[in-house]
């Protein structure tokens, strides 16, 4: 049973960040919480302080004000407990693959064995299709390849919050496809909490039980909670026919294209509503299938929509 800790894993309060010689901060009252197992990504127009929020929960980049507690502890400094992947790859160089993602499990695990650890780092290097480039080094692979072995790295060490930001933006389409679906069934096997980054409202989507809309910097906030309600074994493939669908879709980039702005120099709530743009569509489909009776062809998505609700 979820208990009133588990509502608030990880909790960010009155958060503000102004970087040094800026007459204004990027972002200020940025409040938000993230429950335990929870998938959570993050929008909002470049600039706005999404790497530098990242960051913060990260531990590797100081708030202006405010604070960061997971599982009834401050952040203040980087932790083995958070794995991150970075917007850009940020691979040690010198070493192959394997030795990359050898070091941040050698790291956490020290007293693992030699064979304990090439067991675990030949897992995830395989979980991201790359074993038969294990034995290179940074430079002998694409752009592509060395986000995933950023992203093998940082579920090797099993942290309890991913902090993912845009870790897809450099694959190809169907890589990143394979991968997003790879990680969907990694966190509900393992209740991963995921902080993610992305510009991709259908990724987003996809992934997401919350997405936290980001009003215009500077002076930014998480303007909006919206959460997903679409049903949580959704399958790329077939997302875009679920009822709610396009009201959530719309609702996001419609965001995007013009709340953000009109929300930006601290226009927004310091505390921002939470709101759900799928469940009208998705009541109204499951009305009328009742409506049509137990016969009806949609009498199949109404048992699902109870189930998912
Ligand atoms: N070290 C720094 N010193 C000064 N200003 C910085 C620093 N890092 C970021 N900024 C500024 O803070 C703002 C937010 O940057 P941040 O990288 O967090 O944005 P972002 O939302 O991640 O953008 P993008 O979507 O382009 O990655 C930008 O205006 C940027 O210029
Ligand atoms: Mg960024």
């Amino acid at each position: 049973m979820s208990t009133e800790r588990d509502q608030q894993f990880l909790q960010i309060q009155g958060l503000a960040k102004t970087y040094p010689g800026a007459t204004e901060p990027v972002f200020d009252e940025v409040n938000f919480g993230i429950a335990r197992g929870e998938f959570v990504c993050i929008i909002g127009h470049s600039g706005c302080g999404k790497t530098t929020i990242l960051n913060v929960l990260a531990g590797l980049e100081e708030a202006s004000a405010g604070t960061v507690i997971m599982d009834n502890r401050e952040v203040s400094g980087p932790s083995l407990e958070r794995g991150v992947v970075f917007q850009s790859h940020a691979l040690m160089p010198w070493l192959t693959v394997r030795q990359n993602v050898a070091f941040a499990v050698k790291s956490k695990w020290p007293d693992w064995s030699p064979t304990q650890v090439k067991g675990h780092v030949e897992k995830y290097v395989d979980m991201v299709g790359l074993s038969h480039a294990i034995d290179k080094k940074p430079s002998q692979l694409s752009g592509g390849m060395k986000q995933r072995v950023g992203i093998a790295r940082a579920f090797a060490i099993e942290p309890k919050m991913l902090l993912l930001d845009e870790p897809f933006g450099a694959l190809d389409a169907l890589t990143r496809g394979t991968i997003q679906e790879e990680l969907l069934k990694i966190c509900a096997a393992t209740h991963q909490t995921v902080f993610m980054i992305t510009h991709d409202v259908d990724e987003a989507i996809l992934l997401a039980d919350k997405i936290l809309l980001m009003s215009n910097g500077p002076v930014a906030r998480v303007a909006e909670v919206v959460r997903n309600t679409l049903p949580r074994d959704r399958q790329r493939a077939t997302l875009h026919h679920e009822p709610g669908f396009y009201e959530l879709r719309n609702h996001l980039v419609d965001f995007l294209v013009s709340r953000s702005k009109e929300l930006s120099r601290g226009r927004a709530p310091a505390n921002p509503p939470e709101v759900r743009p799928a469940d009208a569509a998705r009541s109204a489909v499951a009305a009328a299938a009742l409506a049509a009776g137990p016969a009806a062809n949609g009498a199949a998505s109404v048992t699902h929509l109870h189930r998912v609700a």
